[in-house]
């Protein structure tokens, strides 16, 4: 079984990904948890160092670097765990790719070319919050801003990849939850939704 959480920045992603695992775990599964851009791979090492890069990449370079990493975590992590009879969790997949890639301009059937070879998650869920709800979270956890105007264009920016998410989430079937409220409540959310896949 692949899960597979998404949302924007500060969403809460990770935090419902690690409670959907504790919970597996506890209930005696083998479970994964992992995420894109991938932490132990030097794929995702090089990613990460791409994109806090002062000289800005192109978006395409990023498509195709988060798509390198993708294949490694697929190829070394996601498929020899599904095959263990694993449940694997990924916070980000894909659908990052089609969404944020997408925003900044690269060519959607492009992504989807890059993209086409790595296996469909059994699950997608969804973590919806406003965008200023995951601004807020976020800037709590930085200690500090980066100044109103940055903040402003940010918000802009979180406020489309949220219009996009809800758009793929309606084409493609995701569980989508409302991603307010206490992270206990969020989880109780998708541990409903969820229920009848047998876990
Ligand atoms: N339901 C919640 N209510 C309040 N705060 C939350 C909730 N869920 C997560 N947080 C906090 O908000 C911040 C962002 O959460 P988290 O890291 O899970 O989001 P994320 O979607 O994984 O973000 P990123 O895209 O940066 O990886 C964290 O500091 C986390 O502790
Ligand atoms: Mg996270």
């Amino acid at each position: 079984m692949f899960f597979v959480f998404e949302g924007i920045d500060g969403s809460g992603k990770g935090t419902q990904a690690r409670l959907l695992a504790d919970h597996l775990i506890k209930k005696g599964r083998r479970v994964v948890l992992t995420e894109e851009p991938t932490k132990e791979l030097f794929t995702g090492y090089f990613t990460r160092i791409l994109l806090r890069s002062k000289d800005t990449p192109d978006p395409k370079t990023v498509a195709l670097m988060m798509a390198a990493d993708r294949n490694e975590h697929v190829k070394k992590v996601i498929e020899p765990a599904l095959r263990a009879g694993e449940i694997v969790i990924s916070e980000r997949y894909f659908w990052s790719s089609f969404v944020y890639q997408v925003l900044q301009g690269v060519e959607e059937g492009f992504v989807h070319y890059i993209n086409r070879d790595f296996p469909r998650p059994d699950i997608t869920i969804l973590v919806d919050v406003p965008a200023e709800v995951a601004l807020e979270r976020v800037t709590a956890r930085a200690h500090g801003n980066d100044g109103l105007i940055q903040q402003f264009e940010r918000l802009e920016f979180l406020r489309q990849v949220r219009e996009k998410y809800l758009e793929l989430a309606e084409k493609e079937g995701f569980i989508i939850i409302d991603g307010r409220g206490d992270p206990e409540e969020v989880h109780r959310k998708v541990l409903e939704k969820i229920r009848d896949y047998g876990l």
